[in-house]
């Protein structure tokens, strides 16, 4: 039997559409695999009511088939589904991993990724890498046609989950088609920025590569209470606040000892809104 945990994450950073990930030190979900002759699947923990436990439906049903490795899965869910903080590829990627492990297959962390990523077609219709990666490498991760590289980072964030849902399908539908060259050339600026912050841990450099006029506008409107929040979380000092992957979540880099003002702002935003939400006080790790 092998257990991991597999951690949130955090796609896009805004300027990183389908691009950037981050490794959240908190919430996480724990992937627990024993071999079987047929695979088996057991949900536990936050919103396991919503998630299906036929291996086809699952998210960890394309990992098994991908490696070979039929198993009984218990995944104890700490990531909410529908959250923008990558639960479905927390538990690919969990489950990846654990039956890597479980079955000697011997594949690197880095080869893993594109295996856990075809979990999330089961779940948006796209096998997008940007949050199994970061689950799988920790840390920050960029994943593009070169590959997927990590590279370590520790910047204080704050991710603020309201008590609604986003499937990351319907997200994907908003997404625009097309974008003006002006907007091109500020987004590729902020991703160069946010990269060169994430290097160097630096929370004002990664806040001000957050911005991204292309995608982020059209996702904010499907969170009431975005601008509220967003709002109010530079007012306690944050450096950057964007939507966290398809949304709803909302995550703000901050300097450490802002933390906590950053987060009680956040619910507060969502409070005057007439949303209930759970900050998580987190960090890339
Ligand atoms: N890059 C993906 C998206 C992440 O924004 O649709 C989903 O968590």
């Amino acid at each position: 039997m092998i257990t991991v945990r597999a951690p949130a994450t955090s796609a896009n950073l805004g300027s990183g559409f389908d691009v950037f990930g981050a490794a959240l030190s908190r919430p996480a979900d724990v992937v627990t695999v024993e071999k079987a002759d047929r695979t088996t699947i057991e949900v536990t923990g936050v919103g396991a009511q919503y998630i299906p436990e036929d291996p086809e439906k699952n998210t960890v049903g394309a990992v098994v088939e991908a490696l070979d490795a039929p198993a009984h899965i218990h995944i104890d869910k700490g990531v909410r589904p529908a959250s923008g903080l990558g639960s479905s590829a927390a538990s690919a990627a969990g489950a990846a991993v654990a039956l890597n492990r479980l079955y000697d297959r011997g594949l690197s962390r880095t080869e893993l990724v594109p295996i856990a990523a075809e979990g999330e077609v089961v779940v948006s219709g796209v096998a997008h890498a940007d949050n199994v990666a970061p689950s799988i490498l920790g840390g920050f991760t960029i994943t593009s046609t070169h590959g997927t590289r990590a590279v370590s980072a520790d910047v204080p964030l704050v991710a603020c989950l309201p008590d609604v849902a986003v499937s990351t399908r319907d997200a994907r539908r908003v997404v625009p088609d097309t974008a003006p060259m002006e907007a091109l050339v500020e987004t590729v600026g902020n991703a160069a920025t946010l990269t060169v912050g994430m290097c160097r841990s630096d929370p004002d450099l990664v806040g001000a590569g957050m911005d991204d006029p292309v995608v982020t506008p059209e996702r904010a409107r499907l969170i009431t209470g975005y601008d509220d929040v967003r709002e109010a979380a530079f007012a306690a000092g944050a450096t950057g606040v964007t939507v966290s992957g398809a949304g709803p979540a909302v995550i703000a880099a901050c300097r450490d000892g802002d933390r906590r003002r950053v987060a009680a702002a956040m619910l507060d935003g969502f409070a005057d809104a007439g949303i209930d939400a759970r900050a998580y006080q987190t960090r890339i790790g």
